[in-house]
């Protein structure tokens, strides 16, 4: 049973609530409902300071991969708190960056060779939309002033990153008048990945997709220095799962059009969707490559921007011919990070990750179809170990007014039962990490059942 929080949390809180401004939130809410605080970190769970156990059902945003304060990757980073804290990554370099290079490369698309680091989703994304400008324009192609992306997409809250993501949402609507310029097409979401999906006249609307894709080019593309997109699962914009034919369609149509491919694998990359990366599953090798969040097993802020040695070549010159890549973070690829980062790819390379989450991906598949039962739950679906579901409110069949907050409701009602979810509007989602025990997920399933009712 939970126990009342012990006396110097009372204090603590009052101090956070006093001078901490927290990510995403309405800092009033906490006047009433304060942010729960967290002591502990356990496997697939995290303790919370009133003993309650919850299963982090959502990896802490997507980044914890092995589970928490895993032995290995916590040996990793004692091991180089030993040895090298930090240095200054221009002019110097060091052994937990090579190492994460060479383990990494040997796991992406054959074509990309050369590997930037920084330091969160929103900066591999900036780097890569700076660097495929930048490409363009030293290979004689000034024009290219704009970027592509898809509708309901997000890459960040970083300026750059804001602009080539969805617009008309709550998040980055009022920046409008600071933003790249961005031209952006929606692809449909894939009926096959939904459990109880109508594919009837899937191929035609496949086609009329790919059609749509074709015609965005043909009208923007000679003007586009790169197009970004997150392959197969848009996460933030409410867990859409689209079509591999259509990454496929992209990779087409920027070759025919001179336009750089940026894979947004910020979330999507080390397993989630079910391979490595979920460009695997379109056979799809983009030009740049956005790598952070489980890059590190969702231990330390770290992030990669992958290059193709084509791209790299533009840049490549004497020092005064101005073609550098004038860009970098004071904890570029930081030693400790890096360490880490060597220990999680390890684990991949030594104990069968993949395998466990192809199981979790099953038991995900077995506690959406337990969810659909339920008259709230509208369009279960799965992909890899990703499983998400709209919710209505069954007397409308529509989806709950913002202001009833039902997301948050939901959200907080879980934790005192023991699991942690966040809704996103009306999606609701459950993203483990990949050594969740599929028992667990199960439960889970079960919990959120009994609270819906
Ligand atoms: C696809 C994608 N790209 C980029 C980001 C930004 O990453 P960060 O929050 O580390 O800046 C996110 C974060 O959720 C993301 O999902």
């Amino acid at each position: 049973m939970p126990t009342p929080l012990p006396p110097d949390w009372t204090d603590r809180l009052a101090l956070d609530r006093a001078h901490v401004w927290h990510p995403f939130t309405q800092m009033k809410v906490h006047e009433a409902d304060p942010p729960v605080p967290v002591v502990g970190g356990e496997g697939c769970d995290l303790l919370l300071a009133d003993g309650t156990r919850v299963l982090d059902g959502i990896s802490s945003w997507w980044t914890c991969l092995h589970g928490h304060c895993h032995p290995r990757l916590m040996g990793a980073l004692e091991r180089q708190s030993g040895q090298l804290d930090h240095v200054m990554f221009a002019g110097f370099t060091h052994e937990p960056a090579v190492e994460l290079v060479i383990r990494l490369r040997r796991r992406l698309p054959a074509n990309l060779t050369r590997a930037f680091f920084s330091d969160n989703g929103s900066t591999a994304v900036e780097v890569a939309l700076k660097m495929a400008f930048q490409a363009q324009l030293q290979r004689g192609e000034p024009g290219r002033t704009r970027f592509g992306a898809l509708r309901h997409g997000y890459h960040g809250d970083t300026l750059g990153a804001v602009g080539v993501g969805e617009l008309e949402n709550y998040l980055t609507g009022l920046f409008r008048p600071l933003l790249l310029a961005c031209e952006r097409v929606e692809v449909p979401e894939d009926p096959r990945r939904e459990l109880e999906g109508d594919a009837t006249g899937w191929p035609e609307r496949l086609e009329a997709a790919r059609a749509a894709l074709r015609a965005f080019f043909a009208e923007h593309g000679e003007r586009l220095a790169a197009f970004i997109a997150e392959p197969l699962l848009q996460a933030a914009g409410g867990m859409r799962m689209w079509p591999p034919e259509l990454l496929q369609e992209l990779r087409t149509q920027c070759d025919a059009h001179g336009v750089y491919l940026i894979a947004d694998e910020v979330m999507t990359g080390f397993g989630r969707t079910g391979t490595f990366l979920a460009c695997e599953q379109a056979g799809v090798a983009p030009d740049l490559l956005c790598l952070s969040k489980g890059l590190t097993g969702g231990t330390l802020p770290l992030s990669m921007t992958w290059a193709t040695e084509a791209l790299y070549g533009l840049f490549w010159g004497e020092p005064e011919s101005g073609r550098a890549f004038l860009h970098g973070h004071s904890y570029t690829a930081n030693p400790l990070a890096c360490a880490v980062a060597c220990a999680s790819l390890a684990l991949f390379d030594d104990e069968p990750v993949l395998a466990q989450a192809a199981e979790l991906s099953a038991a995900m598949a077995d506690t959406f179809r337990i969810l659909a039962a339920h008259p709230a739950v509208r369009q279960p679906r799965v992909l890899g170990t990703v499983g998400a579901c709209r919710l209505v409110d069954p007397a409308t069949g529509q989806a709950h007014p913002a202001e009833e907050r039902f997301g948050w409701t939901l959200h907080r009602r879980a934790l005192a039962h023991g699991l942690l979810v966040r809704p996103m509007g009306d999606c609701l989602y459950l993203l483990p990490p990949l050594s969740t025990p599929p028992d667990r997920l199960r439960e889970a399933g079960e919990t959120l059942l009994a609270l819906l009712d």
